[in-house]
């Protein structure tokens, strides 16, 4: 049986990665804080594949969390196939010139916790020829984001560029996707939808097709782009926004 360790999966994008994974006979690693989530998340993946998901339940930006799940993971006797870097997000006070601590907690949430992640299991991953993908944004190439957001998803860029050369020595892959602004019950379009409806028609009209990026959409392209048996995807950046930028 594979595995795939999708981080912040008891909902939007990392939840439908992790059900198409499911889909194909790969079991997920869930992780989030909120344990109630993670059993629905959990359960619904059962309802549909059949397989019974892992679920860590605990706040990845914690000092020791990365190492406790690598703990957790190990104590299952379980080593991931693929790994999925989708935990970020905003940070509240990230606007014009922000404090130090707003881009701390930024970098924490939206890199580093990836890279710390990445570095304990690495040893592990050798011996599954892991994939790993990160999740960044296509602010990264706008610049039209809020300061702190922009620069910690921007850095997945170089940091897998830069790993790709050289984990690919071990028999790892490892490739970026960038998603447009994202589509899925709660996501920030769709909180938008309703809070600020004129806000988010503005959003909309810069779309090509007129529609945000569905969630579950990027979730088979990443899924599809880890299943393909070769690892010409290395070192990667893939946007997928439907042509806006
Ligand atoms: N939304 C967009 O428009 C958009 C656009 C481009 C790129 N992206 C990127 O795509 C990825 C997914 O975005 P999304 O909108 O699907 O996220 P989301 O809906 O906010 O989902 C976040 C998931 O992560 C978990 N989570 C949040 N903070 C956590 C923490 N500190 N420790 C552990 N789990 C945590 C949440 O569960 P709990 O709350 O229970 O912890 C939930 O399962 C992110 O990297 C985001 O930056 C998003």
């Amino acid at each position: 049986m594979d595995y795939a360790l999708i981080t912040g999966s008891s909902n939007g994008l990392g939840y439908c990665i992790a059900e198409t994974f499911s889909r194909h006979g790969i079991a997920p690693i869930l992780t989030g804080r909120n344990p109630k989530s993670l059993d629905i998340a959990a359960q619904s993946i059962q309802k549909i594949s059949g397989l019974t998901p892992i679920s860590f339940a605990g706040n990845l930006t914690d000092e020791y969390a990365p190492a406790d799940l690598y703990q957790f993971v190990c104590d299952q006797g379980v080593i991931p196939r693929y790994i999925i870097h989708n935990l970020g997000g905003g940070i509240q006070g990230d606007c014009k010139n922000p404090p130090l601590c707003v881009l701390r907690k930024s970098f924490r949430l939206n890199f580093e916790v990836s890279v710390e992640i990445n570095s304990i299991f690495y040893d592990d991953l050798k011996k599954t020829s892991a994939k790993i993908v990160h999740i960044g944004s296509t602010s990264s190439l706008h610049h039209d984001a809020p300061p702190s957001y922009l620069t910690s998803k921007s850095a997945i860029v170089p940091y897998v560029k830069n790993a790709a050369r050289s984990f690919a020595k071990d028999g790892l892959t490892i490739f970026a996707v960038l998603p447009g602004m994202l589509d899925h019950p709660g996501s920030y379009v769709d909180r938008l939808r309703i809070g600020d409806p004129d806000r988010h028609d503005r959003f909309l009209e810069k779309m090509t097709y007129g529609q945000f990026v569905p969630s579950i959409e990027v979730a088979h392209y990443i899924v599809s782009l880890c299943l393909v048996d070769s690892n010409m995807i290395n070192g990667s950046i893939i946007t997928i926004d439907g042509g806006v930028d």
